[in-house]
């Protein structure tokens, strides 16, 4: 049986939604500085604001001015929580201002009270891909550890200001994608770093530096979290693939699992309370020796995290020898010729979620929370202007039933699942509004038409349902 208490709800990230850039003194983050694309063109990184782009964090879905209307329709759908992100451009506008912009504060308070009052538990993530371009500019992100310290202050005055009122923290949303060992997009570390992949000078260096730098954030947090309340319960989200081989030769099977452990080495660092062996050995054969101190290791002993959050959208199939002319997803790998696959790519595996949750919790044995899952798609209006997602409805439903029998069945600690963007957003890898996951669509369009008005998809009604009745309308 799924538990009484069971998290049902969805996530959502500053960046995505918000939208008010530029209002009550927040400052200039890092995705306010790219474009929106495609699948087939990449979104634009710029250095400044050029006024005849468009920037989709600059309108997002209008959150900003609309989250009660958006509370209240969750608290229709039943949510018993939401994840949200805090963007750290709107509390230190330039990440190193002596003190946080009150006008932030008080809007992160106002949300969260307002979560609070529908009964819906907040889920705060401290860093989704929003950090102050100035950290970028001036210390070079992270991986100068000044910017550890400063990631450090932003997140004593949020424990601070929302103490007794949030329970659960994230640190980090998906710093996993970055490791030395791969080539990487420019979109991927700009994402995570603000840094591009391209115009690193010495790329596995800056890689290593900046996957140890903002591990050591991750832990530091969790101390200073637990010190400000210690029953503040504490975790990272991550966002994993699991990677299958090819074939049973002994060889693609190894590579498989290579490919797949890449992403595992900062949440080893977060459970296993040291930063990986394995990994500072692999650094030194690459010629990169960290400057690790014994006041960082003992942050690592104690910075042990509460709770794994686990993002999860699509496997992947590891690249074999002989590998030529294959179709490579986004994440690296290649296309699964068993699996059907999204408007974008991704291949639909619900299974690998069974899998990866089996995973993870007999990897670590800690509590987990499906943080994030869904499916991006494109939603066409029926002739009564309703859109009937059934394709939406199926996703969900089929890696749900995955979910219940890794509960059920193989016995893992799951507490929560929270889909990934129950109202329309932009997408973060496309900058797109066109690839739409919500239970509630916006009107808003790629070309910026739309009034952002709000409407119930028919996927709205099949998630209430679910969650009434804690899962058993699953079929
Ligand atoms: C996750 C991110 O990796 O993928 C989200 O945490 C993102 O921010 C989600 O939106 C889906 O990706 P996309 O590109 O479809 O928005």
């Amino acid at each position: 049986m799924i538990r009484e208490d069971f998290l049902w709800g969805g996530s959502i990230a500053a960046h995505q939604c918000e939208g008010s850039f530029d209002k009550d003194g927040k400052g200039i983050g890092i995705m306010d500085l790219v474009t929106s694309g495609s699948y087939e063109k990449p979104r634009e990184i710029c250095t400044e604001i050029d006024k005849n782009k468009f920037y989709p964090s600059h309108t997002g879905i209008d959150f900003y001015n609309r989250y009660k209307e958006d509370i209240k329709l969750f608290k229709e759908m039943g949510f018993k929580a939401l994840r949200i992100s805090i963007d750290w451009s709107r509390i230190y506008p330039n990440g190193d201002d002596e003190t946080p912009n009150i006008k932030g504060l008080e809007y992160y308070k106002n949300l969260i009270d307002e979560l609070i009052k529908n009964n819906i538990e907040p889920i705060v993530t401290l860093y989704h891909f929003e950090m102050p371009i100035n950290l970028v500019n001036k210390y070079g992100s992270f991986e100068n550890k000044k910017v550890v310290d400063l990631y450090l202050k932003y997140c004593e005055t949020m424990f601070t200001l929302l103490k007794g009122k949030v329970k659960y923290w994230v640190t980090f949303n998906e710093m996993n994608h970055i490791d030395p060992q791969t080539e990487a997009s420019d979109i991927f570390t700009y994402i995570i770093a603000g840094l591009k992949y391209s115009t690193m000078k010495e790329k596995k260096k800056t890689l290593a530096t900046i996957g140890y730098n903002m591990t050591l954030a991750g832990v530091r947090a969790v101390n200073l979290g637990h010190k400000i309340d210690s029953s503040y319960k504490i975790g990272c989200v991550f966002g994993l693939t699991p990677v299958y081989p090819i074939d049973c030769n002994p060889k693609n099977v190894l590579n498989a699992f290579k490919e797949m452990d890449r992403e595992f080495y900062q949440i080893d660092a977060m459970c296993n309370g040291k930063f990986p062996e394995y990994k500072l050995k692999q650094y030194k054969d690459l010629g990169i020796v960290l400057d690790i101190t014994e006041e960082e290791k003992e942050e690592f002993k104690r910075g042990k995290i509460d709770f794994i959050g686990i993002n999860y959208y699509s496997s992947s199939v590891a690249h074999h020898d002989n590998a030529c002319n294959e179709e490579e997803t986004l994440f690296g790998g290649i296309q699964n010729p068993y699996l059907e696959k999204s408007k974008w790519g991704w291949a639909i595996d619900p299974s690998g979620l069974r899998y990866l949750l089996n995973y993870v919790y007999r990897r670590y044995e800690l509590p987990i929370i499906v943080t994030e899952n869904g499916l991006g798609a494109i939603d066409k209006k029926d002739e009564n202007g309703k859109i009937q997602d059934d394709y939406r409805i199926e996703y969900l439903n089929r890696h749900l039933i995955e979910l219940k029998k890794a509960i059920e069945e193989d016995y893992v600690d799951c507490f929560g699942y929270l889909m990934w963007g129950p109202i329309d957003l932009v997408s973060a890898t496309t900058g797109e509004m066109k690839k739409r996951y919500g239970f509630i669509y916006v009107n808003k369009h790629d070309d910026l038409t739309g009034d952002y008005k709000r409407e119930k998809k028919r996927s709205f009604y099949w998630y209430k349902e679910v969650i009434k009745t804690n899962g058993e309308s699953l079929t």
